[in-house]
């Protein structure tokens, strides 16, 4: 099983409800990114590893800036890595499950949207169930995506991907299904959306690490044969699996 850890992921925190308080200096941040980023070229997961720092930090700010955030487990260094995993892949087209108030969403679509953007996408779309929380997530993302380029959808993601008649270059899990579900969620999921995923196209995985145990069957089934190749990345506490389609 292929994975990255950094050392002290198990001791690195933020406090979920003060999501722009810095956690450690900038360069550790960096050094840490830098290093998952070659972790995953190595297991064959991206073709490089650049990304531009200054959009990174004028997406960062302009999130700081503009989003309601009731509470966020997406870190300062999860969020640089989702930034840059999109930043180095560019999916054309990328579909996020699960997005709650927008954070999980814009730390990913941020490299195609806002003060970040650092490529031109097809369609970015997040999902989100409960229609209050679509609409602050619409609302926090419209704040910075001022050429309207992402789309949030209030829907049941997996009806969703089941309908969806286009193809995936990247998609995002992130939903939490309902009460004794949990993160199980995923495999349907994942179930419901392999009909569109393109080859080389990306399935990120969140709480890949503090939700293993929900996630036994997800996890099994993109680190087996079905998958290219599939890292797990100890970034933080709550970690993501990262897993490529041939
Ligand atoms: C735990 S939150 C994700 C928060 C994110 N990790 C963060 O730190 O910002 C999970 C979200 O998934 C949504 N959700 C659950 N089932 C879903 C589904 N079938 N389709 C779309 N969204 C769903 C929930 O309403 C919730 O807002």
């Amino acid at each position: 099983m292929a994975e990255f850890r950094a050392a002290d992921w198990q001791t690195y925190r933020m406090e979920w409800k003060k999501p722009h308080d810095a956690v450690e200096p900038l360069e550790n941040e960096i050094r840490v990114v830098d290093a998952a980023l070659a972790g995953m070229l190595n297991a064959g997961l991206i073709t490089g590893v650049d990304y531009d720092g200054e959009k990174f930090l004028a997406h960062r700010r302009a999130v700081r800036e503009n989003f309601d955030i009731p509470w966020t487990a997406i870190t300062p260094r999860m969020q640089r890595l989702l930034y840059a995993i999109n930043a180095v892949h560019r999916p054309p087209v990328l579909v996020a499950v699960g997005i709650f108030c927008g954070n999980t969403f814009i730390s990913n679509a941020g490299a195609a949207a806002g003060p970040g953007k650092c490529y031109d996408a097809e369609r970015l779309v997040g999902i989100e169930i409960k229609p209050e929380e679509a609409d602050r997530a619409r609302r926090n993302v419209q704040s910075i995506d001022t050429e309207g380029r992402a789309e949030i959808v209030a829907a049941d993601g997996m009806q969703w991907l089941k309908d969806f008649d286009g193809g995936i270059d990247l998609l995002y899990l992130d939903a939490d299904g309902p009460k004794g579900k949990g993160k199980s969620i995923y495999m349907d999921l994942l179930e419901a959306a392999l009909h569109a995923l393109k080859p080389a196209s990306l399935v990120i995985a969140h709480n890949s690490i503090n939700s293993a145990s929900d996630l036994a069957d997800y996890l099994a089934f993109v680190r087996g044969e079905n998958f290219a190749s599939s890292i797990n990345m100890f970034l933080d506490d709550q970690g993501i699996e990262v897993s490529r389609m041939p």
